[in-house]
């Protein structure tokens, strides 16, 4: 079993045509747990061959969503910036806190401001969801509302989420996590999301439509919002 426990230099980039992942960090603040996982995360892509692009909510840099805003002079460049670094990526990994049990407000406007763009760029982008809370749940019912967003895009969000309780006690000095159980949950989590990602970019014969039930055409004018 690898362990997802390094603080990796995620620089390094895999071999050509390797799978490339943006990992971004739903938290702003220097010290931030989540942006602890988001390496350890991003550390454990790299090590399964693949490109990790780590990334935090504040280098895109965003106002409130307004319509008139974009209506007058588009997105701002922030939105523009995650939409490329969206695009160029063939999976995302987001660690995100929660805060009061759903989506901090700077990554929901981050995500409303980026599906603006066409094609929409969240549409079939394979996802795993990831967060960190002093609390016993570790964040969880945050990711069950980050959820709605991206499956409503159309993102291919991953079944299994990890959510680290007591996080600001579960790291080393080094950076990694001092439980050698949650060390391999983190990095079979990691793994197997990476397995079905590259299964579902390279094999085209796996590749599925979105559909919102059965029966609808994804041309239909009721999906139009996670298409392109
Ligand atoms: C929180 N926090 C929090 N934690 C939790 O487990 N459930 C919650 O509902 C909330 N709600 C909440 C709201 C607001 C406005 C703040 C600022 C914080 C605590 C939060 O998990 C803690 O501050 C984490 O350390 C935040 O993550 P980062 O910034 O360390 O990654």
């Amino acid at each position: 079993m690898t362990e997802a426990n390094d603080v990796t230099d995620v620089t390094a980039s895999g071999g050509p045509g390797a799978l490339r992942v943006l990992v971004l960090a739903g938290s702003s603040r220097e010290g931030s747990v989540n942006a602890r996982l988001a390496a350890l995360v991003a550390g454990q892509v790299e090590r399964s061959g693949a490109v990790a692009d780590l990334a935090r909510i504040r280098d895109f840099e965003m106002p409130a969503y307004d319509g008139d805003v974009e209506a007058g002079e588009g997105p701002p460049p922030g939105a523009a910036d995650l939409r490329e670094r969206l695009i160029a990526a063939q999976a995302l990994v987001i660690a995100s806190p929660e805060y009061n049990a759903s989506v901090p407000g700077v990554l929901k406007n981050a995500i409303d401001w980026v599906s603006r763009f066409r094609p929409q760029p969240f549409k079939d982008k394979q996802t795993l969801l990831a967060s960190a809370s002093p609390s016993m749940v570790g964040g969880n019912r945050g990711l069950w509302a980050l959820r709605i967003p991206l499956e409503h895009l159309g993102a291919r969000v991953y079944p299994d989420m990890f959510s680290l309780a007591m996080a600001h006690s579960a790291f080393r000095e080094d950076g990694g996590l001092a439980d050698e159980g949650l060390r391999e949950r983190l990095a079979a989590t990691v793994d197997s999301f990476l397995a079905l990602a590259e299964a579902d970019t390279r094999y085209l014969c796996l590749q599925r439509r979105w559909y919102e039930f059965l029966g609808d055409e994804s041309s239909a004018p009721v999906t139009q919002r996670a298409e392109d």
